[in-house]
């Protein structure tokens, strides 16, 4: 499917639960956020018909988000059921890790191709500081057994951000020297609206290459698959590769290839647009297979050209990270 810029839209990201079982303060406060009501949220019938029709229009990939997927009872068979269509799209998942040392198994064995693990520090005090929770081993462990399950290449999101964990981008970058993974470091962006996020927290991706380069020299790698919105590196050295994505210095949105859907069925042409396109009606009204196509098809006609998040001003309206799915 093409949208009206010409950019070819092959990868979807589902987003199953908006509820979290960590509180990171970047993404929510303590208490949480309202959760969406059960009926509001899309069943996996639904979810899969949606998949099903992306399918039918190009999709190529289908990231399945949160809030934290693992937390929805039954993601095991919503896995195998995705991986049953016959468009079968490569399967991905994006998760805190919390729970992955259980399910890498079970998720791979059901047809997860691979996992993105959000982690953003190797310390413990740090870990309870920035999610308000334990679980630091937990994801670790997460860790080794989602490579030892094959649901590789196993890539690690860290977000840094300046006086919290920005320090720790050289430990997680020495990581990529004994071990075949792809650590990423994602620019903070302000989408959390007004928590705790202030300019001065603000870690550009010019100051992640500048730590990066403390530990040795970067050689860039030019993929040759579909464009991403990391910039990778490895060190001459290393096992596995390091990704820069700079989400708002230089927005890669020229080669945007997604949409997404929201747990309660909006479509999100742009992460960065409050603009949402209400799929639920359909599926729950008369919804035939054609009107679900028509309305992917709208939403990516209407996706926009870029995101303004750098623009001054600007403020992320409407939905938080965790009810959008990252
Ligand atoms: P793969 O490259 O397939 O591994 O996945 P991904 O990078 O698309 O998925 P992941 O969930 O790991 O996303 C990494 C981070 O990139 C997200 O958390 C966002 O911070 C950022 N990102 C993903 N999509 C967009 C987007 O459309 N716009 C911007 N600005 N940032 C995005
Ligand atoms: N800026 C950048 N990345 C963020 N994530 C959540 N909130 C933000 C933010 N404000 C990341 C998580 C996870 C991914 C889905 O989104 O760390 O890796
Ligand atoms: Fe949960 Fe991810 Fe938000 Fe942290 S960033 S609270 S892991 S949804």
């Amino acid at each position: 499917m093409k949208d009206s810029f010409g950019r070819t839209i092959d990868y979807l990201r589902l987003s199953v639960t908006d509820r979290c079982n960590l509180r990171c303060r970047y993404c929510m406060p303590d208490e949480g956020v309202p959760s969406l009501q059960h009926g509001e949220v899309l069943s996996y019938e639904e979810l899969l018909r949606v998949a099903a029709a992306a399918g039918r229009l190009g999709v190529r990939k289908i990231r399945v988000t949160g809030g934290e997927p693992l937390v929805r009872k039954g993601i095991v068979g919503f896995i195998r059921q995705l991986s049953e269509l016959p468009s079968r799209p490569e399967l991905t998942l994006t998760t805190n890790g919390l729970q992955l040392a259980e399910l890498a198994g079970p998720l791979k064995e059901a047809g997860l191709d691979r996992v993105n693990v959000s982690l953003d520090t190797l310390r413990e005090e740090r870990f309870v500081a920035i999610t308000r929770r334990e679980g630091l081993q937990r994801v670790l462990a997460g860790l080794e057994a989602a490579e030892a399950a094959g649901l590789t290449p196993l890539k690690v999101n860290m977000v840094p951000i300046r006086g919290v964990n920005a320090d720790e981008i050289v430990d997680f970058a020495r990581l990529t020297l004994k071990r075949g993974w792809e650590v990423r470091f994602i620019e903070f962006m302000p989408v959390a609206g007004e928590l705790d996020y202030t300019p001065e927290n603000r870690f550009p991706a010019q100051a992640i290459m500048e730590e990066l380069s403390r530990l040795g020299m970067l050689l860039p790698i030019h993929r040759q698959g579909p464009a991403g919105p990391a910039k990778l590196f490895r060190y001459p050295e290393g096992k596995g590769r390091l990704g820069v994505i700079p989400a708002v210095s230089n927005h890669f949105c020229g080669d945007c290839n997604r949409l997404r859907v929201t747990a309660d069925g909006k479509i999100r042409p742009c992460l960065f647009c409050s603009d949402e396109i209400d799929l639920r009606q359909v599926l729950r009204g008369s919804g035939a297979d054609a009107e679900l196509e028509e309305l992917l098809r709208f939403a990516a006609g209407v996706k926009p050209e870029r995101h303004h998040m750098d623009d001054p001003g600007f403020k992320q309206e409407g939905r938080k990270m965790q009810g959008i799915g990252g």
